[in-house]
C-alpha cells in the first residue's frame, strides 16, 4: 500500500502530475492537496479505472493535515511560477513561505515521507523543508530531493534531437548535476550514453550546454506571461516518483540525478565535496536509491576540462541559494 500526496495538485504542474500518478500501479492512496480546486480535481481523476483512491483536500478542517496523514511520498509544486524577465530566485519572496508552512505539515504529520520538492528555487526550498524538519528533530536527509529531473528529460531530448533522430530520446541518458537554475544546471555530456557526434563544432556544443541550462526560460518565453514548464514538468515529477516508489520497493540499483543534502550519506557525500573542492551542504548528483531513500550519492567521475568549469562556475550561485534557504527559517518564527 503506498499513499502519494500532491501538496499544490490543483496546479498547472499539480493537475497532470496527479493524472500521472493516478495511472502509477504502485499508488494505491492519493491525496490532492490545495488551496482552491482539489475536490472537483479528485472527483475528475477518481473516474480513472486505476486502483488509486483519490481523495481532495482544502485548507478548512485541517486538510492539510488530513491529506498527509500516513502519507509515502510527498510531492510538492505549490507555489508561483515564473513570468519572462524573471529569475527563479525572484519566486523566493513568495515561494518560501509556501514550502516553509507545507513542510511544517509534514514534518508534523508524516515526518518519515519522502520529500519531493518541485517548487522554486529548488536550490533554495529543499534546504527550507530540511531546516523545517530539524525545527522539529524529524530531520533525515535520505529523505528529501529536489526534483531536477527536467533537466535530465529536457538533456535526452536536445541531445537526441542534435542526433536527429528523436526516437533515441527516451533512451539518451545524460547525468546533469549541480544544481536547478541557470549556471548551477550542469550536463555531463561526455557522459552521455549516446556520444554527440564528432565533427559537432565547439559553437553548437555550447549552444547545447547553454540550451539545457536555460531550457526553463524557452518555456517560460514561449508561455509569455502565462507561466513556466507544467507538461514536462508533471511528466519528469512523475518518472522521479516512479524511481522512489520502485526503490521503495525493493528494486536494487536504480539511480537518478536529485539535489540532496549531502550528509546523506556520509562517506559519499564527502568524497564528492572533495571531487568538487567546496564543503557545500547540497548539490545534484547521480544518487543510488533504496528502500531508506538515498543509499549512495555517485562521484561525478571524470569531467572535461569545459565541464570542470561548469562546475566552478556553479559553485557560488549554490551557496548563495543554499545560505537564502537555510537563514530563511534560521530567521522567521
Ligand atoms: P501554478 O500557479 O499553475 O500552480 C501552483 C499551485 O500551487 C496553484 O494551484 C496554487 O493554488 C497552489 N498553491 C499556492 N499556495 C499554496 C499553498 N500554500 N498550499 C497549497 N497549494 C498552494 O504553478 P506551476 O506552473 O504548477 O508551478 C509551480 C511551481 O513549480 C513553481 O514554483 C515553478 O517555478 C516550479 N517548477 C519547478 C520545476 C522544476 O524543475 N523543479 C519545473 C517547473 C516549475
Ligand atoms: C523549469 O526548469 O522549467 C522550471 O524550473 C520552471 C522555470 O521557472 O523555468
Amino acid at each position: 500500500m503506498v499513499k502519494a500526496v500532491v501538496l499544490g495538485a490543483a496546479g498547472g504542474i499539480g493537475q497532470p502530475l496527479s493524472l500521472l500518478l493516478k495511472t502509477n500501479p504502485l499508488v494505491t492512496e492519493l491525496a490532492l492537496y490545495d488551496i482552491v480546486n482539489t475536490p472537483g480535481v479528485a472527483a475528475d481523476l477518481s473516474h480513472i479505472a486505476t486502483p488509486a483512491k483519490v481523495e481532495g483536500f482544502l485548507p478548512p478542517d485541517d486538510g492539510l493535515k488530513k491529506a498527509l496523514k500516513g502519507a509515502d511520498v510527498v510531492v510538492i509544486p505549490a507555489g508561483v511560477p515564473r513570468k519572462p524577465g524573471m529569475t527563479r530566485d525572484d519566486l523566493f519572496k513568495i515561494n518560501a513561505g509556501i514550502v516553509r508552512d507545507l513542510a511544517t505539515g509534514i514534518a508534523t504529520t508524516a515526518p518519515k515521507a519522502f520529500v519531493l520538492v518541485i517548487s522554486n528555487p529548488v536550490n533554495s526550498t529543499v534546504p527550507i523543508v530540511a531546516e523545517v524538519f530539524k525545527k522539529h528533530g524529524v530531520f533525515d536527509p535520505k529523505r528529501i530531493f529536489g526534483v531536477t529531473t527536467l533537466d535530465v528529460v529536457r538533456s535526452s531530448t536536445f541531445v537526441s534531437e542534435i542526433l536527429g533522430d528523436l526516437s533515441l530520446a527516451p533512451s539518451v541518458t545524460v547525468p546533469v548535476v549541480g544544481g536547478h537554475s541557470g549556471v548551477t544546471i550542469i550536463p555531463l555530456l561526455s557522459q552521455s550514453s549516446h556520444p554527440l557526434p564528432s565533427n559537432l563544432s565547439q559553437d553548437k556544443f555550447e549552444a547545447l550546454v547553454k540550451r539545457i541550462q536555460f531550457g526553463g526560460d524557452e518555456v517560460v518565453k514561449a508561455k509569455d506571461g502565462a507561466g513556466s514548464a507544467t507538461l514536462s514538468m508533471a511528466y519528469a515529477g512523475a518518472e522521479f516518483t516512479a524511481k522512489i516508489l520502485r526503490a521503495v520497493k525493493g528494486e536494487k540499483g536504480i539511480v537518478a540525478p536529485t539535489f540532496v543534502n549531502l550528509s546523506a550519506d556520509k562517506t559519499s557525500g564527502d568524497a564528492l565535496k572533495k571531487e568538487i573542492g567546496k564543503d557545500l551542504e547540497y548539490f545534484s548528483a547521480p544518487v543510488e536509491l533504496g528502500p531508506e531513500g538515498v543509499v549512495t550519492i555517485r562521484p561525478l567521475g571524470k569531467l572535461s576540462d569545459y565541464e570542470k568549469k561548469l562546475v566552478e562556475a556553479a559553485i557560488p550561485e549554490l551557496e548563495t541559494n543554499i545560505e537564502k534557504g537555510v537563514s530563511f527559517i534560521g530567521s522567521s518564527k
